[in-house]
């Protein structure tokens, strides 16, 4: 079932996440050459929770595909006004794929078990697989091959930290998450990650100190202190957070050749300063583009016509 679906890149193969990759730079290389692979196929995309990056680029995307993507907004009522088993139902009778960002994981889980269409995790309160493939992508793109490449997060140990550290370990990449106390990622998605990391040489490392962290690293990655649904959180952990602002000096300790990744959208002068997110280190525009690039990949794989063999 995982298989036809992207939830999670734990469920992905290292193979297939590379596979992801590789596919996503030669879309990105050759953009008309994919012009038809989804031609008249049709993408629903449930939003629980405001977006901009990733609305535009699976609209962009199908379109650039040949396809065609349906924006839902929360009127829809995931489990209120409808349960998610139905809408998924019933989606699946009228669309090739569905993309949703949802709180609970669990939502994009039944979507799954009930659409009996592909179901690609926009983002849930526990993961950002499309996310994280933009991120690799990008850095693949500055330094080649991934593998043995040294990334830290620093900050919220959230959602997107999630798919970080299962990337990370399938393409046997070093990562280490430095977090104030009690923000760590979750204690179960660390030991998927570390279970994945035996199999390719990955190292996944969890600290506190930030500049333990970035210590020589090529890339440093940070995200907002309070993510989408904790903004009652957000005054709390403004005082427990500054510790852990990437700034030049922060910076200053990984590489001299190190990138500055944010997903985005970021809160400038909290998790991060203007001078970092706007410096010569800064690939925040570059990853922001790839989101497109990442996810035509993924649509093509999940949506496309199976190769004849
Ligand atoms: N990075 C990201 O997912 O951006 P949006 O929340 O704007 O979609
Ligand atoms: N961690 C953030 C990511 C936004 C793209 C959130 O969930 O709000």
């Amino acid at each position: 079932m995982k298989r036809r679906h992207l939830i999670s890149l734990h469920d992905l193969s290292a193979d297939k996440v590379q596979e992801i990759l590789t596919l996503a730079a030669e879309v990105k290389a050759h953009p008309k050459q994919y012009k038809d692979t989804l031609k008249l196929k049709t993408l629903a995309m449930l939003f629980e929770k405001p977006s901009l990056r990733t609305r535009v680029t699976f609209e962009t995307g199908m379109t650039q595909l040949g396809g065609h993507a349906i924006y839902l907004a929360q009127d829809v009522g995931l489990g209120k006004r409808e349960s998610v088993s139905d809408i998924a139902k019933n989606l699946g009778r009228w669309v090739d794929g569905i993309m949703a960002r949802t709180f609970a994981h669990k939502t994009v889980t039944d979507l799954a078990e009930y659409a009996g269409v592909p179901v690609i995790n926009g983002l849930t309160d526990l993961s950002h697989p499309c996310q994280a493939l933009a991120d690799y992508l990008t850095i693949q793109e500055k330094f080649g091959d991934l593998k043995g490449r040294k990334i830290a997060y620093v900050g919220d140990g959230n959602n997107v930290t999630h798919s970080l550290m299962f990337g990370a370990a399938k393409l046997g990449m070093e990562i280490r998450v430095a977090t104030p106390a009690g923000f760590e990622p979750k204690a179960e998605v660390v030991a998927m990650a570390r279970e994945d990391a035996q199999e390719t040489g990955a190292k996944i490392e969890i600290m506190q100190d930030p500049h333990e962290a970035v210590r020589g690293v090529d890339a440093v990655y940070t995200d907002v202190w309070a993510s989408m649904g904790q903004e009652s959180e957000a005054g709390d952990r403004a005082k427990i957070f500054p510790p852990y602002q990437v700034n030049s000096k922060l910076m200053a300790g990984a590489a001299p050749h190190a990138v500055f990744l944010h997903c985005l959208p970021a809160h400038r002068n909290d998790e991060v300063t203007d001078e970092v997110l706007d410096g010569p280190q800064s690939v925040i525009l570059d990853e922001a583009e790839n989101r497109l690039h990442a996810q035509k990949a993924v649509m093509i794989l999940l949506m496309g016509k199976k190769k004849k063999k």
